[in-house]
């Protein structure tokens, strides 16, 4: 198999096949997912709440987020490797979003970067673009913004699924090679991923896209408690763990652990 590039994920959408996106924040998981052969991973700034310990996405800073997406790109021989942009590293101006996005390709390693946004994104979407930093955009319910869109809720229904269309459809203009729906009413993304030439992913938005994304800790059920109705679980790495603790744990008390064969 050869390196997943953005250009092939726009073949696949004009083929009819679509493809998989996972997060990944460390060596282990990039690498399994990566000989999986899922196309796309992501170091999510969901890092911040799903590594780091932070409620929300918003804490994490790039200096965080860095180490994490070094570690990832290392780890995928086949994959694209997405960088994040954290919250405050790329809304300022263009300037700011171009000085953020090189760090991410030189120290993180990144094949490409994402941000969230709309319309008001298109200048930085055209400066990184221009200055050969492919993007991938960020549309729908965007988790940075969760207290300007008054908290965790479907963005496009009704009357504002045209402003979800007008918002795909400038970060296409802008240069922009894929963009991100998230919780978006799926007919609303069906038509956006019609409208588009580039690929569409969806999370929380439906079977219409061209490519699904789920954070890992979710799907594979190393997070416990609430889940969105968005995700489906599809394994239970939370009890594989604690099982395997338990077990280790009780070998030490009963002194069962280490045995001769480990023993020198
Ligand atoms: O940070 C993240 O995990 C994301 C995906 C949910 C798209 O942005
Ligand atoms: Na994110």
């Amino acid at each position: 198999r050869k390196r997943v590039r953005t250009h092939h994920l726009r073949e696949m959408k004009e083929r009819g096949e679509k493809f998989a996106m996972l997060t990944a924040y460390d060596m282990y998981t990039a690498a399994a997912f990566d000989e999986a052969g899922i196309e796309v991973l992501l170091v999510g700034d969901s890092a911040s709440n799903n590594v780091l310990g932070n409620e929300t996405s918003i804490p994490i800073t790039v200096d965080e987020l860095l180490p994490l997406t070094r570690a990832v790109a290392r780890s995928a021989q086949h994959a694209l490797v997405v960088g994040d942009l954290p919250f405050g590293s790329y809304q300022g101006s263009p300037e700011q979003a171009y000085n953020t996005a090189v760090r991410f390709m030189k120290e993180g390693g990144a094949h490409c970067v994402k941000l969230e946004g709309g319309r008001e994104m298109t200048g930085q979407i055209e400066l990184l673009t221009r200055g050969g930093i492919p993007v991938m955009a960020h549309i729908g319910f965007t988790p940075q913004s969760e207290h300007a869109l008054g908290g965790y809720r479907v963005q496009g229904r009704g009357e504002t699924a045209q402003r979800i269309l007008a918002d795909a459809k400038a970060i296409e203009a802008a240069g922009a090679f894929a963009v991100v729906m998230e919780m978006v009413p799926g007919d609303v993304a069906a038509q956006v991923t019609a409208e588009l030439t580039i690929p569409t992913i969806g999370i929380g938005a439906g079977n219409g896209c061209d490519g699904q994304v789920l954070v890992w800790q979710d799907a594979f059920g190393l997070r416990t408690g609430k889940m969105a109705r968005f995700v489906k679980q599809y394994a239970d790495v939370h009890a594989v763990l604690t099982q395997a603790a338990e077990a280790y744990s009780a070998d030490v008390k009963a002194g069962t652990f280490p045995g001769p064969e480990h023993t020198f």
